[in-house]
């Protein structure tokens, strides 16, 4: 039977600025989104009786019609109007759950490629981005990863003009809290919502300046992003792990600028390089564990999900 791997990158924000809100009820954002080497892998068997089922190695994951995966698989099979397409999915979960890294957007991502291709379908990644966004404000940038610009709330993507400058990071996160972004959201606008800007004439002076923003003109600067996020200060309050995350990755040596990511709970520090990351690392291991937290080494890559034929 049929079967493909598919390698889902975890991602990063660079930049989440939350300008305002929308008439859908959603905040209208201007961020850069960064794939990083973090990946799941989902592993994808053809079914001819039209059944989608998933698995996980993460027991503590609905598997059932609430998971991204299962959403994508059924939005697409509906797309095709074909009842006899179906797959079996297993969803090897690397990814930490409720973390700001887009791992659900992500595996619906790859749900959507993989199966364009097990289930020979040839839609465009154009129109893969276009489904990917009646799933999730996060899965059309998904799709082609990278480092790009999101606008609207998160699905009008622009590719940058120059690739920008690549850092490594070290990711932390403390196992016992994860952040729902509903919840992020609603208190960013009891806090901050009377500052919300209100026309699209201010959004979109804002969409500039980040556009213009001389960090992401590698050619003009290879100085690291200067990392905002609008999020991280009403996290901060509800989870001082958040705070204490970003101290102890402010302390170490090389450290260049450090957020947390989308709306929390982890958080990274951008390096040089790998090897200056990996020497800290080494030496830190232990400090970083016994402070309760998970650390991964990573680099930014320039793709999104991989689909591998083995
Ligand atoms: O689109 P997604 O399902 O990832 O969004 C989860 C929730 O986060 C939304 O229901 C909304 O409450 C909040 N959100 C928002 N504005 C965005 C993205 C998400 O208010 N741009």
């Amino acid at each position: 039977m049929k079967t493909l791997r598919v390698k889902a990158p975890a991602k990063i924000n660079l930049h989440l600025e939350v300008l305002g809100l929308r008439e859908d009820g959603f905040h209208e954002l201007a961020m850069v989104m960064q794939a990083i080497s973090l990946f799941d892998e989902l592993n994808m068997k053809l079914r001819n009786d039209g059944k989608i089922s998933l698995h996980s190695s993460n027991k503590s994951l609905s598997c059932m019609d609430d998971n991204l995966i299962v959403k994508a698989a059924k939005l697409l099979k509906d797309k095709a109007k074909n009842n006899d397409l179906g797959v079996d999915i297993y969803l090897d979960k690397k990814i930490p759950i409720g973390a700001g890294l887009a791992g659900g957007s992500s595996d619906a991502a790859a749900t959507l490629l993989g199966l364009n291709s097990l289930w020979e379908l040839g839609f465009s990644k154009l129109e893969l981005e276009k489904f990917a966004s009646l799933i999730g404000s996060d899965v059309p940038f998904c799709i082609s990863g990278g480092t790009q610009l999101c606008f609207g709330r998160g699905e009008k993507l622009e590719p940058l003009k120059e690739p920008i400058n690549i850092f490594s990071l070290l990711l932390v996160k403390d196992p016992l809290i994860s952040v729902s972004t509903p919840w992020a959201y609603s208190k960013c606008k009891e806090i901050k919502g009377s500052e919300y800007l209100k026309t699209e004439e201010d959004f979109e002076k804002k969409r500039q300046n980040l556009r213009d923003a001389s960090w992401l003109n590698f050619s003009i600067t290879s100085s690291p992003p200067p990392l905002i996020n609008d999020l991280q200060n009403v996290v901060i309050p509800y989870y001082p792990q958040v705070d204490k995350a970003l101290s102890l990755l402010s302390s170490f040596n090389g450290s260049l600028s450090v957020s947390m990511s989308g709306s929390g709970a982890s958080c990274f520090a951008l390096f040089k390089d790998l090897d200056e990351l990996s020497k800290i690392c080494t030496k830190y291991d232990s400090r970083i564990e016994s402070e309760g937290f998970q650390s991964w080494c990573c680099s930014f890559i320039n793709h999104g999900p991989e689909i591998f034929y083995d």
